[in-house]
């Protein structure tokens, strides 16, 4: 996903802080995609895209639809604007069209490309079990429902949604000489000509009914995580030619630039899941998730009020099963009786929701059980960045704003995902979210139920290992489990080491 503009100034003086907009950024060197984060803080913080889609992040929910996109077939006597904006070649797409089937109408603002170089030609973003393709194409899409504009879009965290299609070098692909053919009268940076429209949805694969789904980010700075990521399970097909031209005809610079920078590799290395579960729309034999399905969209907002402030002893007793791997459902058997005795005192206190001090636990303190309201208002990430910079700088403590914003957005963007069945809640992340709950024998409890799950996870996954690539298990460290302390006072049972008992 690449969100660059050809008005960047007027984009960033509407999202950023003044201090911190329209810093350059590069693919490599010294504004490379490492040092991002000094001044687009979201670069380094939760969610981020792209993400290497490996076998055991994967669950299958029949619930996902194939993807419908309405009005792609534009005619001739429409003139798109090709472009070369230093980072990619972008098409401007009208807005009739859009994508239907989510939860919002997507309305399609333009397309671009990342891509590898002749010599390398591996320049997807996504990645699938590690293998990375010669080049992406990103649709990207805002959410008309809420917003007038991109611009307003791209910081809400309900704002975008880009459908992604992996390139592999193979067959000719007419669909793609409908702009390729023009490409050379956009060399140089901020060079741009019109094209006449032609039938975009022949840029997409053939099936639209095979994705993965998950909740991440812009790609380039800003970073926000604002998207909704859509990857076509099946590639589509470039010729050798056509993917040279792609990466040997344009120049990251401006055409009076004395010295000309090649505009190659312009891709995003894989980053941290960050306890996210990638869903698929589709069943793959035998793999790994076809033995992981996940719960009813009511049944998981049920159980996310109880992880917050509801019942934990009913959680531990029948919620909690739920959310873990098929296999594991013995795990709470033989528990939890005794937990119910203290029920109502313990809901009582929870109710008052004064447990953690962290920016999103007060945005949360007037929010009922009953409606929690994440679902309904989106996460600003503009305003948010801003106010905590702000805090930052009165305590002196500014080089802390991106662990800051991580810390403060990482539960709410999960809560989110699972409140609106984006994606799945992994199991870390039901961990980080109960660190906001007093210690008592029910967080206890559950704390050992998570453990031993986690355990589990662990052991089927290395089970499974043996016959699929190599893993990281990123999100399944304690190292990964946020290490500071919310909550003040006590000592809290999330922060205790985990007991790796059986
Ligand atoms: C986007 O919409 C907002 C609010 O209506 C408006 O102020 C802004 O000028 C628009 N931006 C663009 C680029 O059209
Ligand atoms: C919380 O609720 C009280 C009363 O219901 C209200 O006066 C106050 O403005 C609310 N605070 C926030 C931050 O919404
Ligand atoms: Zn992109």
């Amino acid at each position: 996903m690449h969100f660059v503009s050809f008005t960047p100034i007027l984009l960033l003086q509407l999202t950023f802080p003044a201090v911190l907009h329209g810093a350059k950024w590069t693919y490599n060197g010294l504004d490379g995609e490492q040092h991002w984060s000094k001044h687009y803080p979201y670069c380094g913080g939760t969610f981020q895209s792209p993400i290497d889609i490996k076998s055991e992040l994967l669950r299958f929910d029949p619930t996902l639809r194939p993807i419908e996109v309405q009005n792609y077939n534009l005619s001739p006597n429409e003139q798109l604007t090709l472009g070369n904006n230093g980072h990619s070649v972008q098409i401007s797409l009208p807005s009739k069209m859009y994508i239907s089937g989510l939860p919002h109408r997507y309305t399609a603002a333009q397309l671009h490309f990342h891509w590898g170089s002749s010599s390398r030609p591996e320049g997807s973003e996504h990645r699938v079990n590690s293998k990375q393709y010669a080049a992406e194409m990103h649709v990207v899409h805002f959410n008309s429902d809420k917003y007038p504009n991109m611009s307003m879009a791209v910081d809400k965290s309900d704002g975008l949604a880009v459908l992604g299609v992996l390139i592999e070098i193979g067959e000719f692909n007419p669909a793609f000489e409908q702009f390729l053919k023009f490409i050379n009268g956009i060399k140089y940076r901020d060079q741009r000509v019109q094209v006449s429209g032609f039938n975009i949805r022949a840029l997409l694969p053939a099936r639209l009914d095979e994705y993965y789904r998950y909740d991440g980010s812009l790609t380039t700075p800003p970073c926000y995580p604002s998207v909704l990521w859509t990857l076509f399970r099946n590639h589509v097909t470039i010729s050798h030619k056509q993917f040279l031209a792609l990466a040997t005809t344009l120049y990251s610079s401006h055409a009076q630039d004395s010295a000309p920078v090649p505009l190659n590799d312009n891709y995003r290395k894989p980053q941290h899941t960050d306890s996210r579960a990638v869903l698929v729309s589709f069943k793959e034999g035998k793999g790994l998730h076809g033995i992981l399905t996940v719960t009813s969209p009511l049944t998981r907002k049920r159980i996310v009020q109880q992880l917050l402030v509801g019942d934990l002893a009913d959680l531990a007793d029948e919620g909690l099963y739920q959310l873990l791997p098929g296999g594991t459902e013995k795990l709470h058997a033989g528990k939890k009786k005794d937990l119910k005795n203290q029920k109502s005192e313990t809901l009582a206190k929870y109710n008052q929701a004064t447990l953690n001090p962290s920016l999103w636990k007060k945005s949360q303190a007037n929010r009922s059980v009953g409606k929690l309201g994440l679902a309904e208002d989106a996460l600003c990430y503009g305003s948010l960045e801003q106010r905590v910079f702000h805090q930052l700088k009165q305590s002196h403590t500014e080089n802390q704003l991106v662990q800051a914003l991580r810390d403060s957005i990482f539960p709410e963007l999960n809560l989110r995902s699972y409140l609106d069945c984006k994606s799945d809640l992994a199991l870390p992340a039901i961990r980080h979210i109960l660190r906001g709950r007093p210690p008592t024998d029910e967080a206890f409890e559950l704390d050992r139920s998570l453990t031993k799950a986690l355990m589990i996870q662990r052991k089927t996954s290395t089970a499974i290992k043996k016959s699929v690539p190599v893993t990281n298990y990123g999100s399944l460290t304690p190292a990964t489990v946020p290490r500071k302390p919310h909550s003040q006072g006590y000592p809290h049972p999330w922060l205790l080491p985990m007991e790796w008992e059986d």
